[in-house]
């Protein structure tokens, strides 16, 4: 993990900033009745009229400018035909590319009127994101960020997935290291003053496998819980500082 310049922060900053506001926007459509690809419309067209482009179209063949994963789907859920229904929790998840670098963030939406459940397990991941982020401070290490979140998300009565987490970001879009949503304290790659990651837990009401499903065309899988129950993220990009991290992915 390498400390970002000045410069490259500035650029972090404005992409981290462009990611959530693309993500707002785009949230302000969910309701019953629209398809994802309608989302996915949305967001490409204000992320193009910012000077930016998504990392995502093209990315390993991945066909779409967002990822919109809903109730069972855990991430890289595929825009397409599906209409969003009352009672559904749908993820969007977004990032953008501008001035060279890249800007992550994912938030959930409720579709109309939510079971309490479902409103618990968005509330348990929401909460996750933030001990992580709480937990990420240079001279920590990874393993800091995914004991905390493990520890919240195991309180709740909720399971964090292993299998997948956050990453280093930059001028690239996923690279070292990588952000587990488990872990022991003072274990894995040290936290840098100036490096930037997204902290990305993936909360899942139970502890059943995930599966993996192909996307046509493309190198990228969409995970799915094996047991059709439903699953929760929020991501944040941010900055590795002495003390509180920075926020890049906030308006
Ligand atoms: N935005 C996702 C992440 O948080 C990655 C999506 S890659 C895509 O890392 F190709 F599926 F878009
Ligand atoms: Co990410
Ligand atoms: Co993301």
């Amino acid at each position: 993990m390498t400390p970002k310049t000045a410069n490259d922060i500035r650029k972090m900053e404005e992409a981290g900033r462009l990611a959530a506001e693309a993500l707002a926007y785009t949230g302000k459509f969910v309701k019953a009745g629209i398809t994802t690809d309608e989302l996915d419309k949305i967001a490409n067209d204000f992320i193009l009229s910012k000077d930016a482009i998504s990392a995502c179209i093209g990315y390993h063949g991945y066909p779409k400018a967002i990822c919109t994963s809903i109730n069972e789907v855990i991430c890289h859920g595929v825009p397409g035909k599906r209409i969003l229904k009352a009672g559904d929790i749908i993820n969007i998840d977004i990032t953008v590319i501008k001035n060279g670098f890249h800007g992550d963030t994912s938030s959930m939406f409720p579709v109309g009127e939510i079971s309490e459940r479902a409103k618990a397990l968005m509330e348990c991941a929401y909460g996750a994101r933030e001990a992580g982020i709480e937990a990420a401070i240079a001279g920590n290490c990874t393993g800091d960020i995914g004991f905390a979140v493990d520890k919240y998300v195991t309180r709740k009565g909720f399971f964090a997935v292993r299998e997948i987490g956050g990453h280093g970001i930059g001028r690239i879009f996923h690279e070292d290291p990588f952000v587990p949503s488990f872990g022991k304290k003072g274990k894995g790659p040290k936290l840098v003053k100036f490096g930037t990651i997204t902290v990305e837990p993936m909360v899942n009401e139970t502890g059943a496998p995930i599966r993996e499903l192909e996307i046509p065309g493309s190198e990228i899988t969409e995970f799915v819980t094996s047991d059709g129950k439903w699953s929760a993220q929020y991501e944040h990009t941010i900055l590795i500082t002495d003390g509180k991290p920075q926020i890049l992915t906030q308006i």
